[in-house]
């Protein structure tokens, strides 16, 4: 007995962060594009990426990225995500993209008001105002209905007010405001719920 339903959605975004990844298109430019499925396990990145982007166009050309994580806390960050959003750096729309509203976009580092930054180790630069700026190398692909492109990350940047006091190497999770996606909105996270049992594991332990 259970207070569930059967339902049948067409998307399961059930809130993830949201990131702006950046890559070198075939003439040396960047391309930016927001995507929202992302997670991590150690330096290990996962990236769900649709076939017909000029992001995994990119990806699988040069093999690397800078994933860049926005701050809920920032509106102009918010807002160059959703400038960002129904745009592609791919000059031809694929059906679904032209039925569903997205135009080509060539600059989006200028439609989004982001500043490029050099890399220390890829040639994609990371944007100046995201507090996060993970450069990484793609080690596979994997093709179904979309991309799952699994990259290791090699450089991790931080601006300095989201780290923790007396832990240089740490990020505060009561300083960092990620941005959140859930069924297309952007939401942000709440205050810290309550003491964390997994919390006790020491960070240097996952070292
Ligand atoms: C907040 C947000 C989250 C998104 N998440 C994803 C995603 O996880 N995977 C995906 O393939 N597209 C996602 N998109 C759509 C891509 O941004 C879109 O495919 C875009 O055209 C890719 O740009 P590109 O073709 O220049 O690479 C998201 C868009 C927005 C605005």
């Amino acid at each position: 007995m259970s207070d569930h339903v059967t339902i049948d959605p067409a998307i399961l975004y059930l809130g993830t962060p949201v990131v702006l990844v950046s890559t070198t298109n075939e003439d040396g430019s960047a391309n930016l594009a927001p995507f929202s499925s992302a997670f991590w396990l150690g330096h290990t990145m996962a990236l769900g990426i649709g076939l017909a982007s000029q992001t995994l166009a990119n990806l699988r050309r040069t093999r690397e990225l800078v994933v860049n994580l926005p701050s809920a806390a920032d509106p102009a960050q918010v807002d160059a995500v959703d400038r960002l959003a129904l745009t592609t750096g791919a000059e031809r729309l694929s059906p679904w993209k032209a039925a569903a509203g997205y135009r080509h976009h060539r600059d989006k580092f200028g439609l989004a008001g982001l500043t490029p930054v050099a890399s220390d180790v890829v040639t994609a630069p990371r944007t100046a105002q995201c507090p996060v700026a993970l450069e990484a190398c793609v080690e596979s692909v994997h093709e179904t209905d979309h991309a799952l492109v699994v990259a290791q990350v090699v450089r991790v940047h931080v601006h300095p007010g989201i780290r923790a006091v007396g832990h240089p190497d740490r990020i505060d999770p009561d300083r960092w405001r990620p941005l959140l996606m859930s069924f297309q909105r952007f939401y942000g996270l709440g205050g810290e719920l309550r003491p964390s049992r997994l919390a006790t594991v020491d960070e240097e332990h996952y070292r």
